[in-house]
């Protein structure tokens, strides 16, 4: 090949590098709170001094800092946080959603992205360590609770709840969310994680009207009775798909039949996020413990061969292709109907078209 042609190529591509350098700089420095040590203007000597951090390696991470602006050179060779670029990683207000984030990035996906040579010619999968890793899943997870609890609140507001289950919980927040508003309604998280449980426990520890459980949500019943709202957030990845139906079908078990399920996933192949959901992806098949991401047409065929209607399908992160939908039992929208003399509908009813479901009891 032509010398020129091929050292103007890998320039190219050496240039695409440079967007990975801020997630690398701000992993690091919000792991070892760098940005904290340089909140103020200070000399690379004197942080290395105080933290016992080699001064080449702090050197080093201070240029990239420089170079993406996240560091700014001061007078007499010292360096300070941006203020403005590092606002969410910096000081008391520092957010531990980002923390949690830039930590999944790279110490999960990063590796495991990175691996997938070795996964194809050995013909081998990873493990998803779920001791490990699962609190800081839990963690990035949560950061859904904040876009989608209003639909969920709005849904539940005028039906007559008594109990709520959330399956797959990790800390309990939609839980805690749902309790500021009904403290009389009985809820129960369950997560198959002990870690996970310990510590949904101690953030819910003034909700008396919660409970936590260690259990595998395709076995676990409620002690009593049938739930009025179940949540299954964040967990078809958890779960393989010639699985998937019959989870529902345990659902369909003990679901109130005049109740409802919750529904929050990211799904492949949609019109929106298709980068992020096919990255996401790209991470959970190369784990013999993880499966690939439904898309819309499978989960209307198993909640059909299910007996739920799925309905108000709606993204919730474009850019991420998560969205949420309800499941119901069938067979009470099809007495709604039969009462209000409605044609048959779609398999799918959208926000527009749902009907309006009430206490039938
Ligand atoms: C991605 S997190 C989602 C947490 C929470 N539902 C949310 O949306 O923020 C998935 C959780 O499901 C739990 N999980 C996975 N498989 C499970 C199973 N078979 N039974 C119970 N919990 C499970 C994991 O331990 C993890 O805490």
């Amino acid at each position: 090949m032509n010398e020129w042609v091929n050292a103007m190529q890998a320039r190219k591509w050496m240039k695409k590098n440079e967007s990975f350098l801020p997630v690398w700089h701000a992993y690091v420095g919000s792991e070892l709170q760098l940005f904290d040590q340089f909140k103020q203007a200070r000399t690379v000597e004197s942080v290395s001094e105080e933290t016992g951090y080699p001064v080449d390696l702090l050197t080093s991470w201070v240029r990239v800092g420089v170079a993406v602006k996240h560091m700014k050179r001061r007078p007499n060779q010292t360096f300070r946080t941006s203020k403005k670029r590092c606002a969410s990683i910096v000081g008391n207000n520092a957010s531990p959603g980002v923390k949690a984030l830039l930590k999944e990035i790279m110490e999960l996906h990063m590796p495991t992205l990175l691996n997938y040579p070795e996964y194809m010619r050995s013909q081998s999968r990873a493990r998803f360590d779920h001791e490990l890793h699962g609190e800081v899943v839990a963690e990035t997870s949560a950061l859904l609770e904040h876009f989608a609890i209003k639909k969920i609140k709005k849904m539940i507001r005028d039906r007559n709840v008594k109990s709520i289950v959330d399956l797959g919980c990790g800390h309990g927040g939609y839980l805690r969310k749902l309790a500021d508003d009904h403290p009389d309604v009985q809820m129960t998280g369950v997560d198959i994680n002990k870690n996970v449980i310990v510590r949904a426990r101690e953030e819910s520890a003034a909700y008396p009207n919660i409970s936590f459980e260690v259990g595998d949500i395709n076995a676990w019943t409620p002690e009593e009775g049938r739930s009025d709202v179940i949540l299954l957030h964040n967990i078809f990845h958890y779960i393989h798909p010639n699985l998937r139906m019959g989870l529902l079908d345990h659902l369909n078990s003990y679901v109130a039949r005049d109740g409802l399920i919750s529904v929050i996933t990211p799904l492949s192949e949609t019109e929106h996020g298709e980068a992020f959901s096919s990255a996401f992806n790209s991470f959970f098949v190369a784990h013999s413990n993880l499966f690939a991401l439904p898309n819309k047409l499978q989960l209307q065929d198993i909640s059909q061969s299910c007996q739920f209607e799925m309905f108000d399908l709606d993204p919730i992160i474009k850019e991420g292709s998560w969205f949420t939908f309800w499941l119901s039992p069938s067979v009470h929208i099809k007495n709604l109907h039969q009462r209000t003399g409605t044609d048959d509908h779609d398999q799918t009813i959208t926000g527009q078209n749902q009907p309006q479901l009430t206490q039938t009891s």
